[in-house]
């Protein structure tokens, strides 16, 4: 199934490291960054579970919660957990989907066959808090994401949610925004603070504090 920007994320009731979990139950009120890896005890994955569990308090101040997947079983999953926490320093503080019967890898289309047809590659979903799918991001099985990327994007995402405004390549909190294309210099004036026109459809300006 091809999931797009905007789309409702398939709901799926799963067996997790934290017991059973009908996801949008779990996540209600929440965002959430879904992200599948191909296997447990692999080398790769095991840096990415801890490097999402070590940023536990920042998912926390952006109402977000972390939840990954791999078609391994459950007794798999709970083997490796504190593997997970003595490698990287970060104990396993978020449920891992045991997909074994791969239901929910392919409602996601995490099983990309030219990356081997019988494991999920590195796929990221963030989905905000009425469960549509804001983002998605595919990676190869042999490349590690970047996290800070992914908080990045949900800052940008939660402030363009808020409100009428887009972010510039690069751009992280606290740098400025720009003025979206439908939007006139004089009614971004009404709006933003100092507006600066550096073309007629490239405008930026300090990003709202509120
Ligand atoms: C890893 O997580 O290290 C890994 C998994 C599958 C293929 C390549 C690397």
């Amino acid at each position: 199934m091809s999931l797009h920007l905007g789309d409702e994320a398939p709901n799926f009731t799963s067996d997790t490291t934290d017991g059973e979990i009908n996801f949008h139950e779990w996540k209600s009120g929440s965002w959430a960054v879904f992200f599948s890896h191909p296997a447990d005890f692999t080398p790769v994955c095991t840096t990415e579970l801890g490097r999402v569990a070590g940023l536990k308090s920042e998912f926390d101040a952006r109402n977000t919660k972390a939840i990954a997947l791999s078609v391994d079983p459950i007794e798999e999953h709970r083997a490796w957990a504190p593997d997970i926490g003595e490698v990287t320093g970060n104990t396993l503080n978020f449920p891992i989907i045991a997909d074994a019967d791969k239901t929910v890898s392919h409602l996601y289309d995490m099983i990309h066959p030219g990356e081997g047809d019988t494991s999920t590659v590195r796929s990221v979903f963030i989905i905000d808090q009425d469960n549509k799918i804001r983002l998605s991001l595919t990676y190869p099985k042999s490349t590690g994401r970047n996290f800070d990327e992914i908080l990045r994007v949900l800052d940008s995402l939660q402030l363009t949610s808020a409100h009428e405004l887009a972010t510039p390549a690069d751009w992280e909190p606290g740098d400025r925004v720009i003025i979206p294309p439908g939007m006139s210099t004089p009614d971004a004036e009404d709006i933003f603070t100092n507006v600066e026109e550096v073309t007629p459809y490239l405008r930026y300006a300090d990003a709202p504090t509120s």
